[in-house]
């Protein structure tokens, strides 16, 4: 066994909320058999690349809109994830598919969160605050998040970790979206990315 961390990529595409949770629990001992070495965005306006950037994380720009492919999107990826010797990645609300041809490459090297419970209000369509409308709508009294491996099925590989979260009369979609990220996701996302990081590292 190696003393060195498992160099992490991060994928985001909005706020990341998901990505400075990750931050903060490297810096408090939370994640200690990880490091998070680069992130990625295909946004280029991401709030996320700044918080990156105030951690002094290496970040990198790919854009899907500026690939002339899907093919072109994930090659420019895997070469970024190979250049950095990135041993794990943390889709931490990354808006864009992976097509199986990414995802073999990486068997269980790939997390993701999800804000639901899984198999409720996932697959293709459920994403950020839609996830959350769709819950209200469906008239839920509790739902979650959920982190698990990603493969070839949107959010359909091997769960790692669940919470659950309590929906309350009267939440918007908004409210729901806020507590489901405070008490559940933040939570969860980095437990799960140092559970992880921790068997790839005792099974070097
Ligand atoms: C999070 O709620 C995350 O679970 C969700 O998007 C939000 C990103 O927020 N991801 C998905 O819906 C993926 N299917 P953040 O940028 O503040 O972490």
């Amino acid at each position: 066994m190696s003393n060195k961390k498992i160099k992490i990529a991060v994928f985001v595409s909005g706020g990341g909320t998901n990505l400075q949770a990750l931050i903060d629990k490297q810096k408090s001992g939370v994640i200690n058999s990880g490091e998070i070495s680069l992130v990625i965005s295909n946004n280029p306006g991401a709030y996320a690349l700044e918080r990156a950037r105030n951690a002094d994380i290496k970040t990198a720009v790919v854009s899907r809109k500026e690939s002339a492919s899907q093919a072109e999107f994930e090659g420019r990826l895997v070469d970024l994830l190979n250049e950095n010797g990135i041993e794990l990645i943390v889709l931490a609300g990354f808006m864009c598919i992976l097509s199986e041809n990414f995802t073999v490459k990486y068997p269980k090297r790939i997390i993701n969160v999800h804000p639901s419970l899984i198999p409720s209000f996932c697959g293709k369509g459920f994403y950020g605050l839609h996830v959350h409308e769709a819950a209200l709508e469906y008239g839920v009294k509790v739902t979650g998040a959920t982190v698990h491996f990603v493969n070839e099925i949107p959010d359909g590989g091997e769960i790692i970790m669940q919470k659950a979260v309590e929906v309350e009369d009267g939440d918007t979609p908004e409210v729901l979206q806020k507590r489901v990220m405070v008490n559940a996701e933040w939570i969860i996302l980095p437990q799960a990315v140092e559970k992880v990081s921790k068997n790839l590292l005792e099974s070097k």
